[in-house]
């Protein structure tokens, strides 16, 4: 089973970034490529019918599989970047982290008003950076009809933000 897989493939690291957080280190995932492959086939299977018109990824480990999930689609990768990555016209959104604010942006004309989308991230946690980066795409009319993440921390509570519209939350492992 994927999960299982993915669960004995990844690794926690204590006490990073900082005392006290037991950090899920995903990039041995990335150096075993049947799994990638299986990883990116699950997405899919499980988004294909949700009929997206593209593929959405957050910086930065939202760009390791989404580029990989959309070809296999055979539709469109856009990115979504932290402040200051994007040449030309960008539009942007600002979120609460523990301490300060992040920014993150999206090219203006990235995608056509009215096109439905799928978000993909590496991890969903808080689920602060997937809504900021859903208030972002509103903004420019595209709907989103689904979250694709890797892993997801349920105690943190993510999945509640995101499903409150209805929209599907797809994640492979899940850690309680
Ligand atoms: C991590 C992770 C998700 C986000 C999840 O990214 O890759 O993008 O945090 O947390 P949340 O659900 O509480 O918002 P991070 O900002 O550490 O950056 P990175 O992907 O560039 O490593
Ligand atoms: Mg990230």
């Amino acid at each position: 089973m994927i999960e299982e897989r993915i669960k004995q493939t990844i690794r926690d690291i204590y006490d990073f970034p900082k005392p006290g957080i037991i950090f899920k280190d995903i990039s041995t995932i990335f150096l075993d490529a049947a799994l990638c492959k299986s990883i990116v086939k699950s997405f899919v299977d499980k988004i294909r019918h949700l009929e997206p018109d593209a593929i959405v990824g957050l910086e930065s480990r939202g760009f390791l599989l989404g580029p990989s999930i959309a070809m296999e689609l055979g539709i469109p990768f856009v990115l979504i970047r932290k402040e200051g990555k994007l040449p030309g016209k960008c539009i942007h959104e600002t979120y609460d982290l523990e301490y300060g604010t992040a920014t993150i942006e999206i090219q203006e004309n990235a995608l056509a008003s009215g096109k439905k989308v799928i978000i993909h991230d590496d991890l969903l946690a808080t689920g602060g950076t997937v809504l900021a980066a859903s208030n972002l795409l509103h903004k420019l009319n595209i709907e989103v009809v689904g979250y694709a993440f890797i892993i997801e921390l349920s105690a943190l509570l993510g999945r509640a933000k995101l499903e409150e519209n209805k929209t599907p939350v797809i994640s492979l492992a899940s850690y309680t």
